[in-house]
């Protein structure tokens, strides 16, 4: 069975269409399942041939379509889910998804399912993977709209606070500033002082810069980047306007990075589960396809994100939690610098 769950993304389409086409190919039946966790408990589901995933590379979404079902999260919930897959002979699952996903994944492999999640978010927020499926497009697609933004700011000599997406990672705002030249920055994992920001933006008012893009991610809090447009205005007398992407980046076709990083996860996840395996999630790592443990993802991400609960680590070796830690400083090492350069190129 595959499905996709929690917000969707570019190149889940690939992903889908990788798992389908591989699993076939070695003998095994498939089944798409419609509308995440909530299509097991409704058996919302078809038998896949080739062709059922043809023609769908190229589209954004997904053609399984997704939901945040809080019913699967329920003993009833799980119960109904369990009777499909026995109902259907679903042996294993690919989830592909964020780490709600995964949860999900972790708790039908409790119930005897075998289940490998595929990071699919644009957000970029699974620490254990360097690139999620359609961060890539994410990106690319902001990189679009702001090339635009700028064009008429530096016309009229404007200002432009762009919020987009990210939950609580600034990924797509870091990336997508530096590819843009945005004068600021603004991510929850880097603090900053609206203060020195005005007095760096009259600096370069001075010097003559006449266009200003302020790219700001949703998880320094959307009110805020709304707020932050009026006062940039007070402080430095530019006329300022405000832009929420929003969801629009999270549509449209996929690039050719999100389109691979589907098809070989894909391909990995068949692999897993017609080697027995199960409880993994695949990830990219220095640019190679790789299995981890779902759960040790999981504690990873709750480590990165200051999440951790008392007993979240109980069950990892001394090794584990050190594997952890220096992921974790390794990611917060990456994001710094990637600042730190923008810093030093957008003056
Ligand atoms: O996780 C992907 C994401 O697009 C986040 O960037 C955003 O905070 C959230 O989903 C929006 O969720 P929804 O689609 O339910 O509005």
């Amino acid at each position: 069975g595959i499905l996709t769950s929690g917000g969707d993304a570019p190149g889940m389409n690939a992903a889908i269409r990788s798992v389908t086409r591989a699993a076939i190919g070695s003998g095994v039946e498939v089944v798409g399942i419609y509308r995440g966790y909530r299509g097991l408990i409704d058996g919302n589901l078809k038998v896949f041939t080739p062709r059922d995933v043809s023609n769908i590379i190229n589209d954004g979404g997904t053609m399984l379509w997704s939901d945040r079902c809080l019913e699967f999260k329920t003993p009833e919930g799980m119960a109904k889910a369990i009777a499909t897959c026995e109902k259907f002979e679903i042996d294993g699952i690919v989830a592909i998804g964020g780490d709600g996903t995964f949860k999900g994944a972790i708790d039908l492999a409790r119930h005897g399912i075998a289940a490998i999640g595929l990071p699919g978010t644009i957000d970029n927020d699974i620490t254990s993977t360097d690139y999620t499926i359609g961060f890539d497009t994410a990106v690319n697609t902001t990189i679009q709209m702001v090339d635009r933004l700028r064009d008429t700011c530096e016309s009229h000599a404007r200002c432009n606070v762009v919020e987009v997406m990210g939950r609580d990672c600034g990924d797509i705002a870091l990336y997508a500033g530096i590819a843009t030249g945005a004068t600021e920055i603004l991510i929850p994992e880097v603090k900053f002082d609206e203060n020195e920001i005005f007095e760096r933006m009259n600096k370069y008012k001075e010097e003559g810069k006449r266009h200003f893009i302020i790219m700001a991610s949703e998880g320094i809090g959307s009110e805020y980047c709304e707020s932050l447009t009026k006062k940039i205005a007070e402080h430095t007398g530019i006329e300022t306007k405000f832009a929420r992407l929003a969801h629009v980046v999270r549509g449209g076709s996929p690039t050719l990075r999100d389109r691979l990083l589907g098809a070989t996860m894909g391909i990995k996840a068949v692999e897993e589960l017609l080697a027995g395996n199960s409880n993994l999630v695949i990830c990219e790592n220095d640019d190679k396809i790789v299995s981890l443990d779902i759960e040790f993802a999981l504690a990873l991400d709750k480590m990165y994100k200051g999440k951790l609960k008392d007993g979240d680590l109980d069950k990892f070796s001394e090794e584990q939690i050190q594997q952890m830690k220096d992921r974790c400083a390794e990611a917060k090492a990456k994001v710094e610098s990637l600042y730190k350069m923008a810093e030093d190129i957008s003056k």
